[in-house]
């Protein structure tokens, strides 16, 4: 697909069809998160691909009672290892801020390949990293069905986005082009 046309047209879909995705579909999705910059290369995300139903039920309950994540046939726990910046030790989030990059990554990927995604941040991470056995030092940062769309309007332009001139300034914040 052109690039732009990925963009404009991913949209959150919530309804998937039964059909399964192969394996090298999502490999080739998984390796586009692989490649992301990050900060200092550290690569800090890991991600771990569930397809057993009970687990993606469990998974689902775990994001507030999200029923339509355990419907897509693979579910991506999206991981950071915690870490912080050398520039600014103080803040930790550095590793959540580069895993969020490779998961756009992953999910533009996804659009590409006709897979609609979800980015779903309401997790009650706590109950999703004993689900998939995250350990202590990693952050869960989001999780993501990935499946095919059940509707065929799924992947439309985006309405009711801000202007650019809303969000765009010249020379110093708040300052109109
Ligand atoms: C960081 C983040 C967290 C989100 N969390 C959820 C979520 O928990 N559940 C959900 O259904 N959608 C979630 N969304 C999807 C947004 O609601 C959606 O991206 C936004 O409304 C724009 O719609 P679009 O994705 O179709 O363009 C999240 C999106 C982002 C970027």
């Amino acid at each position: 697909m052109e690039f732009y046309d990925v963009i404009q047209t991913r949209r959150s879909v919530r309804r998937f069809l039964k059909r399964a995705v192969d394996e090298e579909t999502i490999e080739r999705v998984l390796d586009a998160a692989r490649i992301a910059p990050s900060g200092g290369d550290r690569q800090p995300w890991r991600f771990v691909v569930v397809k057993e139903e009970q687990k993606k039920k469990r998974i689902a309950r775990a994001c507030y009672g999200q029923d339509f994540v355990a419907e897509a046939p693979v579910v991506l726990v999206c991981c950071a290892i915690k870490c912080s910046s050398g520039y600014e030790p103080w803040h930790d989030e550095a590793g959540r801020r580069d895993a969020v990059i490779a998961i756009d990554h992953l999910i533009l990927a996804a659009r590409n390949e006709g897979l609609g995604t979800c980015w779903v941040g309401a997790v009650h991470d706590k109950q999703v990293k004993k689900i998939v056995n995250v350990p202590d030092d990693v952050d869960v940062v989001m999780v993501v069905p990935i499946g095919y769309p059940a509707s065929k309007t799924a992947f439309r332009k985006a309405s009711g986005r801000k202007k650019l001139r809303e969000i765009c300034f010249l020379e110093q914040y708040g300052r109109k082009q």
